[in-house]
């Protein structure tokens, strides 16, 4: 027998649908039925508000994501913003309108969220928060957050950037002078999207490290979105304005591969030249790792999928999770004997 608030959920969905019609067909897993007619307990609806394509690393993370679904049988609805907060918000309003069991979302920048996220909590909906941080004076709107730890990221770029200027001072002439150079490390930094948790985290860790550091001085920091195409036009801009380059922290490895192509186009030698340290550990850096031309790369874990599932199923059972879960991330620098052992990346 089906109770009246089972008929209203079962209208709603169908009604929301219709916008989502595409969505659902490609996230059935094959050869089940739609979720309406699935008993409970196998019909748990996730939806899902990704940020958009801005890198490998992104695109990995949406597969993780809609691979884990398929393979635990959650239905996904997923929406990608395309860079829009505005886009996220009206992805999660429309969750809830079709009374999904789950919302999770990437959240594009820190601030902005209370609003909607006080309606699904109205809607009695609980919220995943993963990849990036929210910044909320009410930390009960959402049940907990997964993903990676940006300011610890930031930490380590800083710490591998002392150990290898400390063994190589005095530091190189410059383009200038052929006389070596004391004084402090010259960084540049390219970060991530403004007001993101990754970008903001990453560079909060790195300053917490090299800002108590006399031998090291950031000259420049400019945002290049994560995006490829503005590491190369904004290293470019760097290395016509900028005096002297000792070492460069990029916020991602999109940024960072873009940055390599516009010091080629200088004659500048990448990871020699300029000391290169990059987050995410995507196939093509750790390539350029090897080849030398990048110095450090500290992994950022797109696979996030598997677990997203496991703490979906929870939620929307009515268990508890964990407020706050880091996934495991490693260092790669060069001079690692293991290099080659690297396995293929995936992203
Ligand atoms: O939020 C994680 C960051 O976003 C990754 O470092 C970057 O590549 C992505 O676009």
């Amino acid at each position: 027998m089906r109770t009246r608030r089972q008929d209203y959920r079962a209208a709603a969905r169908w009604l929301v649908a219709l916008a989502f019609a595409g969505f659902a067909l490609v996230s059935c897993a094959p050869g089940k039925t739609s979720a309406k007619s699935k008993a409970k307990g196998d019909d748990i609806i996730l939806g899902f508000s990704q940020i958009g394509a801005e890198s490998a690393w992104r695109n990995c993370n949406t597969k993780s994501v809609q691979d884990a679904a398929a393979a635990s049988g959650i239905q996904l609805l997923f929406e990608n913003a395309e860079q829009k907060q505005e886009n996220q918000i009206k992805a999660i309003r429309s969750f809830i309108a079709y009374q999904v069991d789950v919302i999770a979302f990437v959240p594009i920048v820190s601030d902005g969220w209370d609003n909607v996220l006080r309606e699904a909590r109205d809607a009695g909906i609980p919220v995943l928060v993963t990849d990036r941080k929210i910044t909320t004076a009410d930390e009960t709107l959402f049940a907990g957050f997964i993903g990676t730890d940006s300011d610890r990221e930031g930490i380590e770029a800083a710490q591998f950037l002392e150990d290898k200027f400390r063994a190589r001072r005095p530091l190189p002439p410059s383009r200038a002078s052929s006389r070596p150079r004391v004084g402090p490390v010259r960084v540049v930094e390219l970060s991530g999207t403004e007001g993101s948790s990754a970008a903001t985290g990453r560079a909060r860790g790195f300053r917490s490290i090299l800002g108590a550091d006399k031998d090291f001085e950031i000259v420049r920091s400019e945002s290049g979105d994560f995006l490829r195409s503005k590491g190369y036009e904004i290293m470019l801009k760097l290395l016509d304005e900028v005096p002297h380059i000792d070492a460069l922290f990029s916020h991602n490895d999109g940024m960072t591969l873009g940055a390599l192509d516009a010091m080629r186009e200088r004659g500048i030698v990448p990871g020699q030249d300029i000391v290169i340290v990059s987050i995410d550990a995507e196939q093509a850096a750790i390539d350029a790792l090897k080849a030398g031309e990048v110095n450090c790369v500290i992994e950022c874990n797109p696979k996030t999928g598997p677990s997203i599932m496991d703490l979906t199923r929870k939620l929307a059972c009515g268990q508890p999770i964990p407020r706050l879960l880091h996934v495991e991330e490693r260092v790669f620098s060069e001079g690692d004997p293991n290099l080659d052992e690297i396995p293929p990346r995936g992203y």
